[in-house]
């Protein structure tokens, strides 16, 4: 088994190449076949659902959602018809999940926290902020996903990965003469003054994993270094990871920084965008789902999970045209996904930068030495 968060450098890349690449020529061998399976798959499981539908009646869940508003929306429509158990859907960033379930410690509100990059889960776990759970789902997952489970002792389990990258407009490059970005260094030309966008890390899991690639690919004194000069040409940083990628398909930043599904998404819409892994290698997200501690409705927040582990709520992709890369082997993987074979990783260590000395340290620093500088 694949031990994807104490393997070191080129194993744990291979690993996850290998099983990509695996799931990316299961996708191109068998798309017609998948699809075909999934429908097959649903209905059985929808009916299965239904069948304790009545038994659920009355119950309800709380979510606290951090993939995108229109996957909550729909996972929650499809969970509700398939239980009968309503559900309360709030969608925030991974870094304000994080803060409101450690805020509500004493007295949780939320039963599930579903998506969002794995290191904010994995502080809540290490806090004690989660319960958990063994789906029986984990037996249907990758080897990448199952080992990350089982190295989290369960208290989170994986749903999709991504990959970081760069998304320019090639318009607005085109109309102020700028040079398109190939590398993570291009983005310190000081041509780019105010031209980049990015998310606050502290607020956003996609920033975070931004923060935590530039330590691990250049060493913290020179990551810093690196984001102080970074931060000269950032125009704004957001507070969702999405905000970045929305605004560079309207042509409101020339550069965002973003993972590269939600790029394509943009792309396949019809902006003018294109989206490169940068040429020093890249970070990735470990999508994740967990159950917080002492919530109000355990027994559904299990049944959620299950959900959240089952091809069908992550073909929910499929229909929004969203890509990130699921953890289920049933679920269809689309052509349009970035190819995570094709694309240079860093040995990204989702477990060290999700330990509360490593997040709240850096995330602190971050605040201080960069957010704080004058523009
Ligand atoms: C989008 C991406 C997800 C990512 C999430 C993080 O939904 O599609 O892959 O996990 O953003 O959101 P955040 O606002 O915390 O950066």
């Amino acid at each position: 088994m694949i031990n994807l968060l104490f393997w070191t450098t080129s194993e744990r890349i291979k690993a996850i190449n290998h099983n990509i690449r695996h799931q990316e020529d299961h996708a191109i061998m068998s798309g017609r076949f998948k699809a075909l399976m999934t429908i097959a798959l649903i209905v059985p499981a929808l009916i299965d659902c239904a069948g304790h539908a009545q038994a659920q009646s009355g119950k309800q869940v709380t979510v606290y959602c951090s993939i995108l508003e229109e996957q909550c929306r729909e996972g929650a429509a499809i969970f509700e018809a398939a239980t009968g158990i309503k559900v309360t859907m709030i969608r925030k960033s991974t870094g304000e999940v994080y803060a409101q379930v450690r805020a509500e410690s004493s007295n949780p509100r939320g039963d599930v926290w579903w998506g969002g990059p794995g290191e904010g889960h994995l502080q809540a776990a290490s806090e004690g902020l989660l319960t958990p759970y063994k789906s029986p789902r984990l037996d249907e997952l990758y080897d990448w996903a199952r080992a990350y489970a089982e190295k989290a002792a369960y208290q989170t389990s994986a749903i999709y990965l991504g990959a970081l990258g760069i998304g320019y407009n090639t318009k607005v490059l085109q109309s102020k003469k700028l040079p398109e970005p190939k590398c993570w260094a291009d983005l310190l030309n000081p041509q780019f003054k105010d031209e980049v966008q990015i998310a606050d890390p502290a607020s956003s899991g996609t920033a975070y994993v931004f923060l935590a690639t530039t330590v691990q690919r250049l060493g913290e004194e020179q990551g810093f270094t690196y984001l102080k000069s970074f931060h000269a040409n950032v125009s704004q940083y957001t507070k969702s990871g999405i905000a970045p990628v929305k605004a560079t398909a309207m042509g409101e930043t020339a550069i965002g920084i973003g993972f590269m599904h939600d790029m394509i998404t943009q792309i396949l819409d019809g902006a003018p965008v294109k989206t490169i892994a940068p040429c020093e290698g890249t970070g990735y997200e470990t999508g994740s789902v967990s159950i917080i501690k002492g919530g109000p409705n355990p027994d559904a927040a299990k049944l959620f999970v299950d959900f959240a582990l089952s091809p069908e709520a992550q073909n929910i992709n499929m229909k929004l045209k969203i890509y990130s890369i699921p953890s289920n082997k049933n679920a269809v993987l689309s052509h349009d996904a970035p190819k995570f074979s094709e694309i240079k990783l860093i040995d990204y260590d989702t477990a060290r930068y999700g330990t509360p000395a490593e997040r709240s340290r850096l995330l602190t620093r971050f605040e201080k030495e960069v957010k704080s500088l004058a523009k």
